[in-house]
C-alpha cells in the first residue's frame, strides 16, 4: 500500500527489497519513519514509528486517535476552491499559527498535497514556507489513510532524536533506519553538512548506537547511499548494494545514477 503523505526520500518503490532484508520479530521499530513506507508494507505485531518532526508526528497521532471522523475533517480542505496560491498561503498561515491538534494535522495533510513536490520545509523560526505547487487536481488519500489507520491502530508514535528509539529496543525487536542520505562525494571530513542538517557526525552516531543494539540482540537495518564514507561506517555491518533508478543530482549540476545500500547489522547472541 502507499503512504498517504508524499515525503522527501520515501522508500515506497524500494519496500519490497527492504522488507525482504527484516528478520521476523516481535515489533518493527522505524526511528525516521517519514511517510512510513516500509512500515505499511512489513507484517510485524506491533510498530513503534517515529520522526523528529513533530508535525509529522501530530498527524499520525490525530488520525490514530480520530479514524474516520478525522478523515473526513481533512477532506474538507481537498477543494477546488483551496487549491489557488492565494488560498494556499491563507492556509499556510493558518497553519503556521494553529494550536489545535486536530485543525493543524488535517492542514499539514492539505499543505503535503497542495505544497511544491511535497517537501516539508521550515524556516529559521520554524515555520513551514513550502511555496504553492500548482498541481491541477491534488489526490485526497482516502483508501491511503483508511488503510494507515488500520494498520497502525495500537503502533506507539513519537517525535523524538533517533538514538531514544535505537537505544530503547528489547531483544527480538528489529529496526529499520532510513536517515537522510550522506552526501555522495564527500571524504571523511567531519564537519560537513548535508541537507537537514544530519551531518558525517550525525551517520556516525547513528552507526555506532546500531551496533550497541545489536550487541543488545536486535537487528538493525540502515538504508544510505554508496560511498566511501558510508562503507567505512558501516564496517562491522553485512553491506548489500543495489542500482536504483532514480537519478539524485550531484554538485547542483551534474546527474547520475546512485547505488542504494542496505547495511545489516547483526544481533550479536549473549552466548557467542
Ligand atoms: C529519508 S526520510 C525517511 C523516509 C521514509 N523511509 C519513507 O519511506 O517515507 C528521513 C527522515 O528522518 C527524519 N529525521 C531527521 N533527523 C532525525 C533525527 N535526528 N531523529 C529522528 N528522525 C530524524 C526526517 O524528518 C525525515 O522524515
Amino acid at each position: 500500500m502507499r503512504p498517504f503523505l508524499k515525503w522527501a526520500g520515501g522508500k515506497y518503490r524500494l519496500t519490497k527489497r527492504i522488507n525482504e532484508k527484516l528478520p521476523p520479530g516481535n515489533r518493527l521499530l522505524e526511528p525516521f519513519a517519514g511517510s512510513c513506507a516500509v512500515s505499511l508494507n512489513a507484517d510485524y505485531p506491533d510498530y513503534w514509528l517515529n520522526d523528529i518532526n513533530p508535525d509529522l508526528i501530530n498527524l499520525y497521532q490525530t488520525l490514530q486517535q480520530h479514524g474516520w471522523p478525522f478523515i473526513e475533517v481533512c477532506r474538507q480542505y481537498f477543494i477546488p476552491a483551496n487549491n489557488t496560491p492565494e488560498k494556499y498561503y491563507e492556509l499556510r498561515d493558518r497553519f503556521n499559527r494553529e494550536t489545535d491538534p486536530v485543525i493543524k494535522a488535517a492542514l499539514f495533510l492539505y499543505l503535503n498535497r497542495h505544497g511544491y513536490n511535497g517537501l516539508s520545509r521550515y524556516n529559521q523560526k520554524g515555520h513551514f514556507n513550502v511555496p504553492f505547487g500548482r498541481f491541477k487536481k491534488p489526490y485526497f488519500p482516502e483508501t491511503e489513510l483508511h488503510y494507515f489507520y488500520k494498520k497502525f491502530r495500537h503502533a506507539q508514535f513519537t517525535a523524538v532524536d533517533f538514538e531514544e528509539i535505537i537505544l530503547s529496543a528489547q531483544p527480538g525487536d528489529v529496526i529499520y533506519c532510513d536517515p537522510p542520505y550522506a552526501p555522495i562525494n564527500q571524504t571523511s571530513n567531519f564537519t560537513s553538512y548535508s541537507a537537514g542538517g544530519f551531518n558525517q557526525a550525525e551517520q556516525l552516531r547513528l552507526a555506532n548506537v546500531a551496533a550497541i543494539a545489536a550487541s543488545k540482540g536486535v537487528t538493525v537495518v540502515i538504508s544510505n547511499h554508496y560511498s566511501n564514507f558510508v562503507m567505512e561506517i558501516y564496517s562491522q555491518a553485512n553491506i548489500e548494494t543495489f542500482p536504483v533508478r532514480r537519478l539524485i543530482s550531484c554538485n547542483g549540476e551534474r546527474r547520475r545514477q546512485v547505488d542504494e545500500v542496505l547495511a545489516v547489522f547483526e544481533p550479536l547472541s549473549h552466548d557467542n
